[in-house]
């Protein structure tokens, strides 16, 4: 069968070349796909993004399913769009897509079913917000309302940061913040302190099948210092995450979005991503939620996936989820980010990237480590690159250290002008064993 999947990250080449491996798949569109997708076996570029013409195209290939990756196409609707002309697609609908389109929302819906999160208040006005900042004093967080690909949050450490915060996401009139349509509101929050945690599951509207956890690292930075970037790093599985704190996510979390959405009348399909802090005593809250993937969690998450992807997202669309498993390889993956010059304020374009391994003709099998490509593009035969996150080399390992040593030793390969790669992948598990 043929698969179509939307997107041009490193996600989505790591979604497409799993799905890929599947015996019954022998074609992965990837729409836009990127450098990396146009260089792997069996996946194809489609230079479409238009939801009508990628639906006749979908329709004229016979696909079988299309699995979406980023946030922005579900929340302007996509996957209603397919399933209005009749085509299977896995994602949640553009109601469901509102849990990361609208932090408030999202808060909103927390606090009716009980799922932890940090306490909030929701400002249209910025003296307001001024006021609520002097009143309760840093930290405190600052969040823009509205996608802002990651770049809607501010976590102040002083007051004056915090109201710098404000002004930047909502002018005077509310209308010309630095975030744009994302700063129209802002949301302040209570500060939490812990270790973070990615939660990902597949929701079939009922069921659920959890894939394997993983930790991101945001910050640009070596010692989780700078900004915060949409991600420079991933592993998996997170250590934090114990048996029993999965069986009180699980419990605690997902369940209740289940059932939360269903009674709003929005049953919830697709991944669904809980950015979760787990404090020193164990308490678990829930930072944000992803309608979608993780990126690079992907990365790790895939390489480790031994069962045969296409067949769990076609159990997750007939609603069998809990027909099935998900196997895991027992081995730690770990992905490092090589980042383009200026990211992520303003990232560099058309940097000629060197030292990539050769695309593995024989697809995955018993392979230990994979470049998934991001921002890339093919210009002259020469790959270039075209993003913030460039590229993010990803290998298996028995012990996080041995996964991190190969991660680099493949990394350190690879390079363009201007090249930002943190050090400390994975630098938390790490520590936890020398415990
Ligand atoms: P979000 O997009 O809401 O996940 O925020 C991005 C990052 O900001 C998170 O991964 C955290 O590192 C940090 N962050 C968000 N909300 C809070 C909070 N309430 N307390 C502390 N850190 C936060
Ligand atoms: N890596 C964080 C995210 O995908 O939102």
């Amino acid at each position: 069968m043929k698969l179509l999947v939307i997107g041009s990250g490193g996600r989505e080449h790591a979604l497409a070349w799993r799905l890929k491996q599947s015996p019954r798949v022998h074609k992965v569109f990837v729409a836009p796909g990127n450098g990396g997708t146009a260089r792997e076996e069996g996946l194809e570029n489609l230079a479409v993004t238009d939801f009508s013409q990628l639906i006749d195209f979908a329709r004229k290939e016979g696909v079988a399913f299309t699995v979406v990756g980023p946030e922005a196409p579900l929340a302007a609707g996509m996957v209603d769009a397919f399933r209005a002309a009749g085509l299977r697609i896995f994602g949640p609908v553009r109601s469901a897509a509102q849990l990361e389109a609208s932090k408030d929302y999202a808060k909103q819906f927390m606090v009716k079913y009980g799922i932890p999160t940090a306490t909030y208040e929701t400002f249209t006005d910025a003296a307001a917000a001024h006021a609520h900042i002097d009143q309760r004093g840093a930290p405190i967080v600052v969040k823009a309302d509205g996608l802002a690909a990651g770049k809607g949050v501010v976590v102040a450490q002083t007051a004056a940061e915090a109201h710098a915060a404000v002004d930047a996401m909502l002018a005077a009139d509310g209308k010309h913040g630095t975030q744009g349509e994302a700063g129209h509101r802002v949301v302040i929050e209570e500060c939490l302190v812990g270790e973070e945690a990615s939660f990902i599951v597949m929701i079939d509207g009922e069921h659920v099948l959890p894939m394997a956890t993983s930790q991101d690292h945001k910050r640009l930075l070596d010692g989780d210092q700078g900004p915060n970037t949409g991600g420079m790093g991933a592993y998996s599985p997170a250590p934090v995450v114990t048996p029993e704190m999965h069986a009180r996510v699980l419990r605690e979390v997902i369940r209740p979005v289940v059932n939360g959405m269903k009674q709003e009348g929005t049953p919830y399909t697709g991944f669904l991503y809980a950015g979760l802090m787990i404090d020193p005593k164990g308490r678990i809250k829930v930072l944000e939620f992803n309608c979608r993937f993780g990126d690079p969690e992907t990365q790790p998450i895939m390489l480790r996936l031994k069962s045969d992807f296409a067949t769990l997202v076609e159990a997750a669309l007939d609603g069998r989820l809990d027909q099935v498993e998900a196997e895991w390889d027992r081995r730690v993956a770990l992905g490092v980010v090589l980042a383009a010059a200026g990211y992520p304020e303003s990232p560099r374009r058309g940097d000629a990237i060197a030292g990539l391994p050769e695309p593995d003709p024989g697809g995955a099998a018993g392979e230990d480590c994979h470049v998934f490509h991001a921002g890339t593009a093919i210009q002259d035969d020469q790959v270039v690159t075209a993003g913030g996150r460039v590229l993010c080399v990803t290998a298996l390992g028995d012990t996080v250290k041995i996964a991190q040593a190969r991660a680099y030793e493949v990394a350190d390969q690879i390079d363009f002008a201007g090249r930002q790669m943190r050090r400390d992948i994975g630098w938390r598990a790490v520590k936890r064993n020398k415990k």
